[in-house]
């Protein structure tokens, strides 16, 4: 692997994504990450509007994900070896489902694409648990539909994918279905166990270790991660 890496992150603005680009950001001039990571050279965070974080190795693009052209330029100009894709929504906020396929599948696809053709060497991408494209479920059905779109693409160090369950954050906005969820998830959590590891709730910067260790220290290949081996992943399981 390149010894000096340079990241492309997509959804940095997240839950996942700004726990992501905080671990990036602190680790990457002294590759002081908890283990001798590589160094990270640059973090580019494809954005829509202003993030508002002042950082020297990082830079903000802010781009339409649907615009190809432009999300080609950026990818072009950043050189990326590493592209993370942090991008979601709800059906709810988004307002449609074909709204929500634009921003969990199309979006992401378009940039795996873009990545791909400017010489990135590996693909990383939160899904979800339960992601199938034969599922019954629309959420994960799109899911799969993206992971299957993701794993038609010859990235040189392969495609690594998470499957989180419920997330564990702080969040501006108001999901109370999420919020009642977090509440019972902390409480049964010691009974999510044995092959029910994989509906364990996560916390958004365990998820963001397990894309970073994925990243910089796991073997070349298209990998997935969920349960135990996110949890280990992340350095949190044993
Ligand atoms: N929440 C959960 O419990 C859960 C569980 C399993 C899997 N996941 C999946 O994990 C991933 C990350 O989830 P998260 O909770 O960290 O996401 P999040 O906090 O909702 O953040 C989503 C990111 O996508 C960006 N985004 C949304 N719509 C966009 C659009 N139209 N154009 C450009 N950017 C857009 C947001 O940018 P802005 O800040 O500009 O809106 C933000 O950076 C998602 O794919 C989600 O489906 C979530």
């Amino acid at each position: 692997m390149t010894e000096t890496r340079r990241i492309v992150i997509a959804g940095g603005s997240g839950l996942v994504g700004s726990q992501l680009l905080r671990l990036m950001l602190d680790t990457s001039r002294s590759g002081a990450s908890p283990t001798d990571a590589p160094e990270i050279e640059s973090v580019t965070a494809l954005v829509r509007r202003p993030l508002g974080i002042s950082n020297p190795r990082l830079h903000e693009v802010i781009v339409d994900f649907a615009d190809a052209a432009a999300l080609r330029a950026a990818l072009d100009e950043a050189r990326p070896t590493d592209v993370f894709c942090c991008l979601g929504t709800t059906i709810a906020k988004a307002g449609s489902q074909a709204a929500f396929r634009a921003v969990d599948l199309d979006a992401p696809l378009a940039l795996a694409r873009a990545a791909l053709e400017a010489g990135a060497e590996q693909f990383l991408a939160v899904t979800a648990v339960g992601a199938d494209v034969k599922s019954s479920v629309f959420y994960n059905r799109v899911k799969g539909e993206l992971e299957a779109g993701l794993h038609e693409l010859s990235f040189p160090r392969g495609v690594k994918l998470v499957h989180p369950s419920l997330l564990l954050g702080h969040r501006a906005e108001r999901r109370p279905a999420e919020l009642f969820a977090m509440g019972a998830m902390r409480l049964s959590a010691r009974l999510f166990a044995g092959p029910l590891w994989r509906y364990r709730a996560i916390k958004d910067v365990q998820v963001a270790q397990a894309l970073l260790h994925a990243a910089l220290r796991e073997p070349p290949g298209d990998r997935t991660y969920e349960g135990k081996s996110l949890f280990l992943l992340a350095g949190l399981a044993s």
